[in-house]
């Protein structure tokens, strides 16, 4: 898809350059809506807790909420995947913990991207121990790489290619996080 339409000082800011666009703000948009729709339809009663996850969900999450037609709370996470190198090692720290209480309450877990899923496949097995009604994980973007997709995984929003993408959100040395589109990197 074309950058044509995108100002010239975006297509520089971070230091790489961006290649095009993979999912425009209108697509994210109506996909957004759609998630919301089917949220609202699948939790009919019970207390709902939205969690996200810092700081890549932070727009997705925003647009997300305010689609679900239902009484719920929303509170974060900010989880610290360390060991060594640059892949993620499954190695999972709460660095923020929700003040929310979990227990008895249908946890929805809202994330920006899938990769390998291990951080994810730790932070599931953290909260299931504090025994919440019911976990579910809400994902704007898939890319498959997962061996073992967590079965929590109930909700996708696009299936992504395997390139590094930014923007919506989503940043590459914390940048283009404040793009409404997602492109890719060159
Ligand atoms: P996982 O544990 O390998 O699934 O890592 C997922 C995390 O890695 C995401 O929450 C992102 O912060 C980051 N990540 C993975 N792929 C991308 C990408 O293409 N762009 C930006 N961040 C990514
Ligand atoms: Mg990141």
């Amino acid at each position: 898809m074309s950058t044509s339409r995108m100002p010239e000082v975006l297509r520089r800011t971070g230091g790489r350059e961006i290649k095009g666009i993979v999912f425009d703000e209108a697509t994210i948009q109506r996909r957004v809506d759609e998630l919301g729709a089917e949220i609202t339809a699948a939790y009919p009663d019970g207390d709902l807790l939205v969690l996200g996850l810092l700081k890549g969900s932070f727009l997705f999450l925003a647009d997300l909420v305010r689609r679900i037609e239902r009484p719920l709370q929303v509170d974060f996470l900010v989880a610290s995947s360390y060991g060594s190198g640059t892949q993620s090692s499954g190695n999972v720290r709460l660095v923020y913990d929700p003040e929310t209480d979990i227990e008895g309450k249908h946890i929805l877990l809202v994330e920006d991207i899938i990769d390998t899923g291990k951080t994810l496949q730790r932070l599931v097995q953290l909260l299931s121990a504090r025994r919440p009604r019911s976990m579910a994980i809400c994902t704007l973007l898939d890319k498959h790489l997962a061996p073992e997709p967590p079965k929590e995984l109930r909700f996708v929003g696009f299936d992504c290619p395997p390139a590094f993408v930014v923007g919506y959100g989503l940043d590459h040395a914390e940048n283009y996080r404040h793009l409404p589109y997602i492109v890719d990197l060159a």
